[in-house]
């Protein structure tokens, strides 16, 4: 592969990926960042054409979207995030890597116009607001099942409101129903990364 950057050793295994954050960021790595290979297989499959813009809703330190736009450079990967904390890792760690086809942005997915975006990335962001606090990135949030419920709302009519031919992945995913038309092109790990195209 061509390395434009100079910086693939970061790509090269998980743990020379995550060499990248601050300690605490690590050791949240295994419960909450995509890892380096499904992250890699997951953005491979929602890179169907050359320009394609892919979100990953509730991005986190930006694994997902550095990995995706590292290994598909034809593509533009864009990600969400509302912990400002957590934009600052990404945009750090996009300087480190040298990836240009990334963009992070803070904000609330709910509040979001997702016109632009063709295809989507979503590692279960909402569960948080469903499990112990041990299990939580932070106490920032205001948890609840009544947020879980509306942030599952509002994903359900994003992806309602996409066209044909949208792609999407789901990691750990709760999301069994799927909104209308999307059907199962792609299962790895066991069923829990699930690959949807939009028929
Ligand atoms: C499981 S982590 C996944 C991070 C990243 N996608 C990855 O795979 O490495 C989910 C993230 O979604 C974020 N999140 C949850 N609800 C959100 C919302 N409504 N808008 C934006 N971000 C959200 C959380 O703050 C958390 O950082």
């Amino acid at each position: 592969m061509i390395d434009p950057t100079g910086e693939a050793h970061y790509f090269s295994s998980n743990a020379d990926f995550d060499s990248i954050y601050p300690e605490r960021i690590q050791r949240l790595s295994k419960r909450h960042w995509t890892p380096l290979g499904v992250a890699k297989k997951a953005a491979q499959f929602l890179a169907a054409n050359p320009g394609d813009k892919i979100l990953d809703i509730g991005s986190g330190v930006g694994k997902f979207c550095l990995v995706g736009g590292f290994f598909c450079p034809q593509q533009h990967f864009y990600g969400i995030e509302q912990r400002q904390e957590l934009v600052e890792h990404a945009t750090t760690a996009q300087l480190l890597t040298g990836v240009t086809n990334v963009t992070f942005m803070h904000g609330d997915f709910t509040r979001l116009d997702v016109t632009p975006y063709n295809h989507f990335y979503f590692y279960n962001s909402f569960y948080e607001h469903l499990v112990e606090s041990d299990d939580r990135i932070d106490d920032e949030v205001d948890y609840s099942e009544g947020m879980y419920n509306y942030n599952a709302h509002a994903l359900y009519q994003a992806l309602h409101s996409k066209p044909p031919g949208t792609r999407v992945v789901t990691f750990h995913s709760l999301l069994d129903e799927m909104p209308p038309g999307y059907q199962l092109a792609y299962s790895s790990l066991g069923m829990l990364l699930k690959g949807w195209i939009k028929v």
